[in-house]
C-alpha cells in the first residue's frame, strides 16, 4: 500500500506510522486521516504486529486540522460529511496499543490525535495546545473531553479557553504524557516500549487496553467487574499457563497469542 500523506515502516513486531505533510506542519487533512485510519487498521489486522507508534517530525507532530480546507466549509458540509466521526473515529476502533511519539507542536486536532493514542511519549521539544478558540471554533475531536480526563478541569479550561500551550514538563506534571525524553530519542524510546509490549501475549495486551479504557466509560464497580471477568478469561488462555510456568521454571515465556 502506498500513501501520500503518511509513511509506514515495520520494526520487528512494531508498526510505525509517520505523518508526512512537513510543509503544512502535518496539518490533518481528510486525506491524511483517511490514510492514517487505513494504515492503523491494516497493522491492527496483521498478526505479526503487536503494537504501533505514531509520530510526526522534529518541528511538529501535527499543528491541527487543516485550516485551509476547513475555512470555507459550511454547517451542511461538515454535518453531511460527518466530519471527524467518519474517519478520525477509525483510530478509536484500533484494538492494539498505539504510542504517540510527539516532537514539536501538537496543537488542536494534533493534540487530540495524540490523546486518541493510548499513551504519549513527549520529546523535550513538545508543545501541546488547543488553540481552536482563536479560530472561532472549539476542539472537535475530543479535546474538551479527553483533555480534562487527562489533566483535570482547571488546566483543560486554561488550555482550551486561553489557547495557552504547555511544554513537555508541564504536560508530564499534569498527567498528559507518560514520559519525557530527549527529542533525538523520542521515536527510538517509543519503538523500544512498543517492542516490549509486542513481546507479551497479544490477547492479554488487548484486554489491558480495553480494561483501562473501560475505566473512563463506567462507574468503579462496573469497571472492576469488567476487569475481574477479563482476568478470569485469561485463565482460559495458553499464554497464562505459559507465563506462569515460565516464571516458576525460571525461564523466559514463549507466548503463542492463544
Ligand atoms: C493548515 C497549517 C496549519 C494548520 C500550520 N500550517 N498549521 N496549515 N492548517 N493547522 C501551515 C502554515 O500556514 C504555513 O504554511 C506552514 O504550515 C508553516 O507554518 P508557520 O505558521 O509559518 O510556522 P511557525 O511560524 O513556526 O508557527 C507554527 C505554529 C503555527 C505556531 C504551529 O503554524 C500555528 O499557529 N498553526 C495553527 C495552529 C492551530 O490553530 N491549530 C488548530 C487548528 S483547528 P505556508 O504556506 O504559509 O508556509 C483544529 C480543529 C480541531 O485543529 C478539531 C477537529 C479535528
Amino acid at each position: 500500500m502506498s500513501y501520500t500523506n503518511i509513511l509506514t515502516e515495520v520494526h520487528g513486531k512494531v508498526g510505525l506510522v509517520t505523518l508526512n505533510r512537513p510543509k503544512q506542519l502535518n496539518a490533518l487533512s481528510d486525506a491524511l486521516i483517511d490514510e492514517l485510519g487505513t494504515a492503523l487498521a491494516a497493522f491492527d489486522a496483521d498478526d505479526t504486529i503487536g503494537c504501533m507508534v505514531l509520530t510526526g517530525n522534529d518541528k511538529a507532530f501535527a499543528a491541527g486540522a487543516d485550516i485551509g480546507a476547513m475555512s470555507q466549509w459550511g454547517f451542511v458540509d461538515v454535518y453531511r460529511n460527518d466530519y471527524i466521526t467518519r474517519n478520525w473515529e477509525t483510530i478509536r476502533r484500533v484494538r492494539k496499543p498505539i504510542i504517540a511519539a510527539v516532537r514539536g507542536f501538537a496543537l488542536g486536532g494534533g493534540c487530540e490525535l495524540a490523546m486518541m493514542c493510548d499513551m504519549i511519549f513527549a520529546a523535550d521539544t513538545a508543545r501541546f495546545g488547543q488553540p481552536e478558540v482563536k479560530l472561532g471554533v472549539l476542539p472537535g475531536a475530543g479535546g474538551t473531553q479527553r483533555l480534562p480526563r487527562a489533566v483535570g478541569k482547571a488546566k483543560a479550561m486554561d488550555m482550551c479557553l486561553t489557547a495557552r500551550m504547555i511544554d513537555a514538563s508541564e504536560a508530564e506534571r499534569a498527567g498528559l504524557v507518560a514520559r519525557v525524553v530527549p527529542a533525538d530519542r523520542c521515536v527510538a524510546e517509543a519503538l523500544e516500549a512498543a517492542a516490549t509490549i509486542s513481546s507479551y501475549s497479544l490477547p492479554t495486551v488487548l484486554m489491558i487496553k480495553e480494561s483501562i479504557n473501560r475505566a473512563f466509560e463506567s462507574p468503579l464497580n462496573e469497571g472492576l467487574l469488567f476487569e475481574r471477568r477479563l482476568f478470569h478469561a485469561t485463565f482460559a488462555t495458553s499464554d497464562q499457563k505459559e507465563g506462569m510456568s515460565a516464571f516458576l521454571e525460571k525461564r523466559l515465556p514463549s507466548f503463542t497469542n492463544r
